[in-house]
């Protein structure tokens, strides 16, 4: 346990609980896919449709535009079609896989995991699955369980993916929140290292305190859904944005830079920084306290807006042709919980046809 004075946001010193993951998983993503529904809200939409402009949008956000899945659908189903794009992308047989993890803050149900119902719609018939949920870090989080499935010998063949309906949890009566986020899923495979590709080092931070800047308050456990929490709209997200940039920016460019100092890494090192997207102003902050080129970031936030758990697997599909084998990529992100942390991996040959 350990206090970070800079992520500090109540005013006291909240407690930071950080995990330091063994050094190098000898496991490797050795394919990558994905699914963004075909509806595109753009800002001109949300012009007529709350207080806000393109103007005000493009220059706090840099989003320009983001997917809506629609009410017809849900996560499992954007989860599915980003493994069947895989699946076609690899020519992978669907009976190899052997676990799927899905890394979601919006499941179908709250009750009954979406995974296996995912791998059921994408006609996986020798997977187990389980959901998984750190908000915008349940990917960066579950990619080092998913690499310790595949080091540990259990298993061969391991799908993350991270998916989010936003939309669903959205009040599109909010200017403060509906503008941000999107709807989508990306998917990596994991398999055992047959290159120099591996999970490098992984560091991961949650603060508990940080669940009053950013939640959907009700229809969990602590409150459950009423006639009152529907009229005050408590069953979508609320977040205090203010709170949440700083401690966005604070806690991915300070755990990024703990990461390079615990793997003798200087910035130079990496070749490639794929930050979570929540926010151009953050990334480019966060870009910057690295001292990183800006080409060397990869940024799609101007087509997707933040799709929560699904930011960094759609980065990795929008961008692998950019990888190179033995590229090393710092992964980082941050989101509600307080969750955050950063992640290094070495870069494989992939897969996937060009
Ligand atoms: N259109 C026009 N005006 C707006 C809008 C909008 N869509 N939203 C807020 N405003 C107004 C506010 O009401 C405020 O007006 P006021 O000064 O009269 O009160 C003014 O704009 C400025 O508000 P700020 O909160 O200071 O704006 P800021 O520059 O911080 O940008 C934003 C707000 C975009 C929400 C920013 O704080 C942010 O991105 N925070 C991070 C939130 C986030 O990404 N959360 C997602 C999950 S966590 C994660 O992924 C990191």
């Amino acid at each position: 346990m350990a206090t970070v004075p800079d992520c500090n946001t109540a005013g006291q010193e909240n407690e930071i609980h950080t995990q330091y993951m063994s050094t190098k998983i000898n496991a490797a993503i050795t394919a990558v896919g994905g699914y963004v529904p075909d509806m595109i809200l753009t800002n001109a939409i949300l012009e007529r449709m709350v207080d806000t402009s393109d103007e005000w949008i493009t220059a706090r956000t840099g989003i320009k535009e983001r997917r809506i899945l629609g009410d017809e659908k849900a996560t499992s189903d954007m989860a599915a079609y980003a493994i069947q794009n895989l699946l076609e992308n690899t020519g992978i047989d669907p009976d190899e896989i052997e676990v799927v993890i899905l890394a979601t803050s919006t499941p179908d149900n709250l009750l009954a995991p979406s995974a296996p119902l995912a791998a059921q719609k994408a006609g996986l018939k020798n997977a187990w699955g389980f959901d998984f949920n750190a908000a915008c870090s349940g990917f960066l989080y579950a990619l080092s369980i998913a690499a310790s499935l595949i080091e540990s010998g259990r298993h061969k063949k391991v799908l993350l993916v991270g998916a989010d309906n936003m939309s669903a949890i959205v009040n599109y009566e909010d200017r403060n929140t509906c503008v941000l986020f999107g709807d989508g899923a990306g998917v990596v495979l994991l398999e055992p290292s047959k290159d120099n590709a591996a999970i490098l080092e992984s560091i991961y931070k949650s603060d508990g305190s940080g669940v009053q800047y950013l939640s959907v308050p009700a229809g969990g456990s602590a409150e459950g859904t009423t006639a009152q929490t529907l009229r005050e709209k408590r069953h979508f997200v609320i977040q205090d944005g203010r709170t949440v940039f700083k401690n966005a920016i604070n806690g991915m460019t300070s755990v990024s830079k703990e990461l390079l100092n615990k793997l003798n890494f200087t910035i130079e090192d990496i070749d490639w920084v794929v930050p979570h997207q929540a926010n151009l102003r953050i990334i480019d902050a966060v870009g910057e306290n690295l001292a990183i080129a800006k080409e060397k970031v990869k940024v799609n936030i101007e087509r997707y807006g933040n799709t929560t758990a699904a930011t960094l697997p759609l980065c990795l599909w929008d961008f692998h042709n950019d990888f190179k084998p033995g590229d090393k990529l710092l992964l980082t992100a941050f989101g509600a919980g307080f969750t955050w942390g950063s992640t290094c991996i070495v870069w494989g040959t992939l897969r996937n046809k060009k």
